[in-house]
This record gives structure tokens, sequence and C-alpha cells, in this order.
């Protein structure tokens, strides 16, 4: 088990959202079981609610994972607690609720390496007291968890602000589908750990160039075996997968990446 990233030895599983193939995503059940299987890393997504606290979840409303409806940050956390975000998926899964990041910090710490991605949406300009940058930093030094935790987003400027703060953990650059010119530009500008783009996006050159700035290269979402041997073999560092057991299982990572042998020397 890793459970500080700068002693990462590629390629390593990623869950996104925790294991979703079999769980409610970015629930508590999720994230354990993505523990329970022995995964490298779990990924979740946060945002604020109308109150302003840390609350994991993708969509910006309620309406697909929850009993809910409507935009996040029209309620307060105490009225988000109340909804369901498991039967959706499973009845089994029933009462489960939407987790704090603290709540997610406090199980997981750790016990894995935590990817916490913050939603584009909750950008703000100013870099108040407590925009949600400076909060998951503030949470993540509270819970002594600098070392296992990575800091993403689609948005820079959530980069660029937490770049700025005199401690901060490491950070990942997320890109969708279009790798921009300047995308390793930014990545290098911000000194990242690791850059996230989407695996249809992904050419050997933009591995290699990353590779030669000692930037990791985790691809999202790799659900198909067929694909994971292909980035593996195209010498990605690892896979973000919603099936952490199964398509993006430790051993057949490990079995495809034997046959090529291609690792980023990160330069930490
Ligand atoms: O961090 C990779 C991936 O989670 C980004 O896309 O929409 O699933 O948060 P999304
Ligand atoms: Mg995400």
């Amino acid at each position: 088990m890793i459970r500080n990233l700068h002693d990462i030895i590629p390629p390593v599983v990623i869950g996104h959202r925790g294991y979703r193939t079999k769980y409610p995503e970015n629930t508590l059940s999720s994230f354990a079981a993505a523990i329970a299987a022995g995964t490298d890393m779990i990924e979740l997504d946060v945002t604020l609610s109308r109150d302003r606290k840390l609350v994991v979840i993708h969509d910006d409303t309620l309406n697909r994972t929850t009993s809910g409806f409507g935009p996040i940050h029209d309620m307060n956390l105490r009225e988000l607690k109340r909804l369901d975000a498991g039967s959706w998926f499973d009845s089994r899964f029933a009462g489960e609720s939407l987790p704090t990041l603290k709540e997610v910090l406090i199980l997981a710490g750790g016990k894995i390496l935590i990817n916490i991605e913050i939603k584009s949406s909750a950008w703000e300009s100013g870099f108040p007291e407590d925009a949600i940058e400076r909060q998951v930093v503030n949470l993540i030094i509270q819970h002594d968890l600098l070392n296992s935790t990575l800091i993403s987003s689609f948005h820079a400027g959530f980069l660029e602000n937490i770049v700025g703060l005199p401690v901060h953990p490491e950070i990942s650059f997320i890109t969708d589908r279009k790798v921009l010119q300047n995308t390793l530009d930014i990545c290098k500008q911000l000194s990242v750990f690791s850059w996230h783009p989407h695996y249809k996006s992904l050419e050997q050159r933009h591995i290699e160039e990353a590779h030669a700035q000692g930037i990791f290269v985790f691809p999202y979402t790799v659900n198909l075996v067929e694909d994971m041997r292909k980035l593996v073999s195209m010498g990605v560092d690892g896979i973000i997968t919603d099936d952490p057991v199964w398509a993006g299982s430790k051993p057949a990572l490990l079995a495809a990446h034997a046959e090529t042998g291609r690792v980023c020397q990160n330069i930490f």
C-alpha cells in the first residue's frame, strides 16, 4: 500500500469516484471498497454547499445521484445530509449520504492516496478567505495528509491559487478530449505532479513531452482492458478507472507494463 505520493512506482490504479462500477459513486461505501480492494489511489469530486461546506459529489445538481433535485449550491449541508445518495444505484445502499470531504479524509487518510478534484463550477474570482481551494488545502493540512493527497482540476485558476499558498499538496491539471497546444506549458508553469488527460485525447508525443518534464500521466476514464493495455504500452504512469478491481486491476496493469517497461523519472 502506497502512503506517500513520492513513493509511487508506476503504473498505479486510481479508483474513479471510488469503486464506481459496483458502488454508488463518491460515497463512503465506494471509497471503503476501493481501499479494501487494494487500489493505489481514490479520485473524488468536491464542491461547495450553500453554506460553503466541502461536499463530495460529481454533478452540479442533485438529480442523478441523490433523492434530491436542483443545484447543490442552493442547499445547506444540513439539508444535503438528509438526502439518499445510495438508492439510485441499488436499494442495498439506501441511506448512504453525501459525504463531506472531512468524512472521506477520516475514512481514507493514511490508508490510500487521495486525488481530490475541485469542480470548475465552484470557481470564484478574488480568492476569498473561504474559497474552496483554500478550504481543501487547510483540511488536508489539518489531517496531516500533505504527502498523500493530490488536488486536481480542469480549472487552472484553482491550481494557480494553490501553488501560491505557503504550504500546499501536489497538484494535477485535468484536460478534456481536446489537448490544447499549451496544455503541457501550463503543466510545466504550475509544476504539476501529474497531468490527467481524457484517454482518447492522448498521443505518444504528449506522454514523452510530459515525461521529459518529470510529469506523471494518469488518463481517465479507462474501463476496458484493451484500452488499458494500449495506454500502458504508450507509457502512461497509471490509469483512472471506474473498475479498480477488474479493468484496472494491478496485476493486469503490471503485466502490461512489464512488456514495455516505460517509466517516468518524476522529479520531485
Ligand atoms: O479526474 C478525472 C476525472 O474525474 C475528470 O472527469 O467529470 O469524471 O470528474 P469527471
Ligand atoms: Mg472527477
